[in-house]
């Protein structure tokens, strides 16, 4: 059944230090934060004063000796006031709610920088080791939280605070006795409603906990219908779903039925409290007023309840929401891939050179060597062991081996997306660990073996393998990858919008871009990792004959499972377990009647 993380359900670690780290990029933002601060200080005063205001009005209902004519005046300056101060807090409101969310714009689009920047920094060992659906809830769920928390919670909690402060204040000015009575409620409610929420908390995790499990089950379903179709599965993917499907009803149940007993009860619990105050006040408070700062004080008394419950509950977004940004942060601190190379690779022209010390630069041959390579993804289970090769400029080296040989990973290793642990790896006899990365990537024209096609026109695609390719030279590159012909006959030829990696394309359509986005890079060393292992066999011959033209005097190395690509190769390396256990060219290998005669007879008795 489907894994289903829980990430969105956890609380923040360091919610401290995450705070704090998320108010330092307020900095992008000082003046806007200014003024919103100063709105929500002026709105919550505004709002406590207006409550103040009953004081006077009760006063004067009261009054007895005051003329009417007095009276009314009064009576209208006050209401006059209240509406000032009515007026005064919406403005405000309207204005802090503005302000902040501008700010969390500003920060919003910050972060998403910074963290594309950092995803970009990243060694590609870190994208093995996490799937695609784990890096992007950085940039959905994670971001949105943050987004969240900035734009509302935390908003909504400073005010929540500071109306709060100012709440008790006006109590201890307006009577000390009904303020000691108020803590001593206000400590028994606290007790009973951290007991309900205990329990309604638990069976509202349940809830969350198997709807995600459904979310999940539904996602990796509907990715995977393909597959369901192909292997009949339709019924026991119904049933499965019909499970899990059950126990979200059964915890939703009882999560509704929980909600609906403690609701009543926390408001029955504080219309007691009310009525409590307000019994004790009618006994306690006497003389002249008293009326006035009874009601003023039960107004307030309102306030407190409310401002108490919003922050409690603030404070639990508050924490799942600095979970998201704390995980944001954590991948910010990652250490980014390593660049210790010094020696530069340039392109002139046709050619690449590279520059020695002494600063005159030297045409690069492609020479690629392993001496004594060991190798492994994880410590203690070695993929490479001892392995040494040569190629020397012109030659056509292929790889062969079964599946999990190691093939792909020595390709990895020259280009540096991971650093052998033993022996070394030369190019042109320097050793690649001192090449500068990029300078030796754009040097290496590989055509991976799960090779990905962006969003954009063919054309766009073919350049992607050198960005200052003119379109000539990437047409060239695509007659030479045999892709000419598809992309002539595609609806818009060169300008045939691509999709979701070339989703339009068939398999082997692919593979030929990819080798023309190889081609047209015109590095000294091409690699082939399965390039053309859904190409049938004609149009195989012929890409290998134009790269024949084009690699002349150049590195090639060819890695594939069908023989007959590699059989031209000027010497075939036979891998198993991580070691080479064979090498010649293709005759010299049959003649030895060993691991690639095998290979190759079985392959031609099943052929
Ligand atoms: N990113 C990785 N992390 C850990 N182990 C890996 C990783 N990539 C490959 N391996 C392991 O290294 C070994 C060699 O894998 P490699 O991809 O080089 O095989 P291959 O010869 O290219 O196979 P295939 O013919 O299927 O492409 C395998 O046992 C594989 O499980
Ligand atoms: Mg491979």
């Amino acid at each position: 059944m489907a894994k289903v993380e829980l990430r969105n359900y956890r609380k923040a670690q360091t919610p401290v230090r995450t705070l704090l780290r998320l108010f330092r990029y307020f900095k992008h933002c000082r003046l806007i934060l200014i003024s919103a601060v100063a709105s929500i200080i002026v709105y919550t005063v505004a709002t406590i004063a207006s409550s103040y205001l009953m004081r006077p009005l009760v006063d004067l209902l009261e009054n007895t000796v005051l003329p009417h004519s007095e009276v009314y005046a009064k009576y209208l300056a006050l209401l006059i006031g209240l509406a000032g101060l009515y007026l005064l807090s919406a403005v405000t409101n309207y204005l802090l709610n503005r302000l902040m969310l501008e700010c969390s714009t500003v920060i919003m689009r910050e972060l998403r920088t910074e963290l594309f920047a950092k995803m970009q920094r990243l060694p590609v060992s870190y994208f093995d080791e996490n799937t695609n659906g784990s890096l992007m809830s950085y940039f959905t769920n994670d971001i949105e939280a943050t987004n969240e928390l900035l734009q509302h919670s935390i908003t909504q909690m400073l005010i929540s605070a500071i109306s709060l402060v100012g709440t008790i204040a006006m109590m201890l000015v307006l009577s000390m006795k009904l303020f000691a009575i108020m803590v001593v409620l206000a400590g028994i409610v606290t007790v009973v409603v951290r007991i309900t929420t205990r329990v309604s908390s638990r069976s509202y995790r349940a809830q969350q906990k198997n709807a995600a499990t459904v979310n999940g089950f539904i996602e990796e379903m509907i990715s995977g219908q393909r597959d369901i179709k192909v292997f009949t599965h339709e019924e026991k993917v119904m049933e499965d779903f019909s499970t899990i499907n059950e126990a979200l009803f059964t915890a939703s149940t009882t999560a509704t039925t929980i909600t609906s007993i403690v609701g009543p009860i926390l408001n029955n619990l504080s219309h007691i409290f009310y009525a409590i105050t307000c019994a004790v006040g009618v006994v306690w408070l006497t003389g002249e007023g008293a009326g006035g700062i009874l009601i003023t004080f039960l107004q307030y008394i309102r306030n407190f309840a409310t401002r108490v419950s919003q922050i409690s509950e603030q404070f639990n977004s508050i924490m799942l929401a600095l979970a998201g940004a704390e995980r944001i942060f954590s991948v910010l601190d990652l250490p980014n891939e390593t660049d210790e190379g010094t020696v530069t690779l340039e392109r002139r022209g046709d050619e690449y050179d590279w520059v020695p010390q002494d600063g005159v630069p030297v045409p690069l041959r492609g020479d690629v060597r392993f001496h004594d390579v060991d190798f492994s993804y994880v410590e203690g289970k070695p993929v490479l062991q001892g392995l040494s090769l040569y190629a020397k400029p012109g030659q056509k080296i292929a790889f062969v081996g079964s599946t999990g040989a190691g093939k792909t990973t020595i390709t990895n290793l020259i280009n540096r997306f991971y650093d052998i642990q033993g022996g070394q790896i030369t190019y042109d006899g320097i050793d690649v660990r001192s090449i500068k990365k990029d300078d030796l990537r754009r040097s290496l024209g590989i055509v991976l073996q799960d090779t990905h096609l962006f969003t954009g026109t063919v054309m766009e695609n073919i350049r992607y393998g050198r960005l200052e390719a003119s379109d000539e030279d990437c047409i060239r590159a695509a007659k030479i990858a045999n892709a000419h012909y598809f992309i002539s006959h595609l609806p818009q030829g060169y300008d045939t919008v691509l999709y979701s990696d070339g989703a339009n394309l068939s398999q082997g359509q692919r593979q030929l871009l990819a080798i023309a986005r190889a081609a047209v890079s015109e590095a000294p060393v091409l690699i082939l990792d399965e390039a053309t292992s859904s190409v049938d066999t004609r149009t195989e011959k012929l890409i290998e004959r134009g790269l024949d033209g084009l690699m002349r005097g150049r590195t090639v190395f060819v890695i594939a499972h069908r023989l007959s690509t590699v059989r031209n190769a000027d010497a075939i390396l036979v891998l198993e377990k991580g070691k080479v256990i064979e090498r010649g060219s293709h005759d010299d290998l049959l003649a030895l009647k060993g691991k690639y005669y095998q290979l190759y007879t079985n392959m031609t008795e099943l052929a």
